[in-house]
């Protein structure tokens, strides 16, 4: 099993663990990845997912290069949807997926990271696309999802220039929400989950859903998603629960 769980306080934490390849990804680990980020979704215990990487040099290093070595195009197909599937699981995740990144973040291992809802990192990490160093390009969302984050223009540059840059440089960019010191990372980030954690769990599934649909659609189409989930949410009890908690000076009741 290269996929750790520990579940603290409703944050579901997994850790990729192989640190022997700097947290490189195989098969293996992105249908263990898959399966451990659908097992928290429907654990009613958890509300919030970190992801990060074992020890305290990778987050992951990439997709595993001693397999891609031996793919042809059929079974690179194969390793690439794999890889695609995972990012689309993390992405349409009902409840927020947090990256805390806690040191190289590489190729599919960027990829991964940014199809988390949102990015924390030590200031250690070190981010790259370096696939054209390889002679590839990104195949896990990384020419898709880059541009949409930090702009066509910086998304081209780090893609075809396959330079390593560090977390100020990734802050600075918007590449990752915030940088802390590696000692404070993991608390820092489950802090972020324990603020999360106080909102209304169908609030924030609705908050992401309709987030992820701004980049699908036109302002106007996403308006009129955004309209019907806002309006929907007023057949719900937590809903109420929320208006009400307000108008009685309490603080709302959302999870047991
Ligand atoms: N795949 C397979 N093994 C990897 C790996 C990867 N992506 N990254 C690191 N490793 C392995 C190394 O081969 C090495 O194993 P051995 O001891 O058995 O040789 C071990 O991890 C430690 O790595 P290094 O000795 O290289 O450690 P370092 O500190 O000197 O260098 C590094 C660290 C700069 C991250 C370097 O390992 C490196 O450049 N790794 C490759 C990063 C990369 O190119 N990732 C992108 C892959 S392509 C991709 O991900 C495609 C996609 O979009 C899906």
């Amino acid at each position: 099993m290269y996929i750790k769980k520990k579940v603290i306080d409703q944050v579901g934490v997994l850790t990729i663990d192989r640190q022997d390849a700097l947290n490189a990804v195989n098969l293996d680990i992105l249908k263990e990845l898959d399966q451990a980020i659908k097992t928290c979704i429907s654990d009613q215990n958890i509300g919030v997912i970190i992801l990060t990487g074992a020890g305290d040099k990778a987050f992951i290093a990439g997709a595993d290069i001693k397999v891609m070595k031996e793919l042809d195009v059929k079974k690179a197909a194969k390793f690439a949807k794999l890889g695609q599937k995972v990012t689309m699981t993390i992405e349409n995740s009902p409840k927020p997926v947090i990256a805390a990144i806690n040191g190289f973040a590489l190729g599919g291992g960027c990829e991964i990271a940014i199809a988390c809802h949102v990015r924390y990192a030590s200031d250690s990490a070190v981010f790259a696309q370096p696939e054209v160093k390889l002679g590839l390009i990104p195949g896990w969302g990384g020419t898709q999802r880059l541009p949409r984050i930090v702009g066509k223009g910086v998304a081209t540059e780090l893609v075809i220039g396959g330079h390593m840059i560090n977390a100020k440089e990734a802050l600075r960019i918007g590449l990752v929400n915030k940088v802390f010191s590696p000692d404070k990372l993991m608390d820092e980030t489950i802090l972020f989950c324990k603020l999360v954690l106080k909102n209304g769990p169908i609030s924030l599934g609705e908050s992401l859903r309709c987030i992820n649909e701004s980049v699908e659609n036109s302002l106007i189409d996403g308006l009129s998603i955004e309209l019907e989930s806002f309006s929907n949410l007023f057949t719900n009890d937590e809903t109420k629960e929320g208006l009400s908690a307000f108008v009685e000076k309490r603080h709302p009741r959302f999870r047991t």
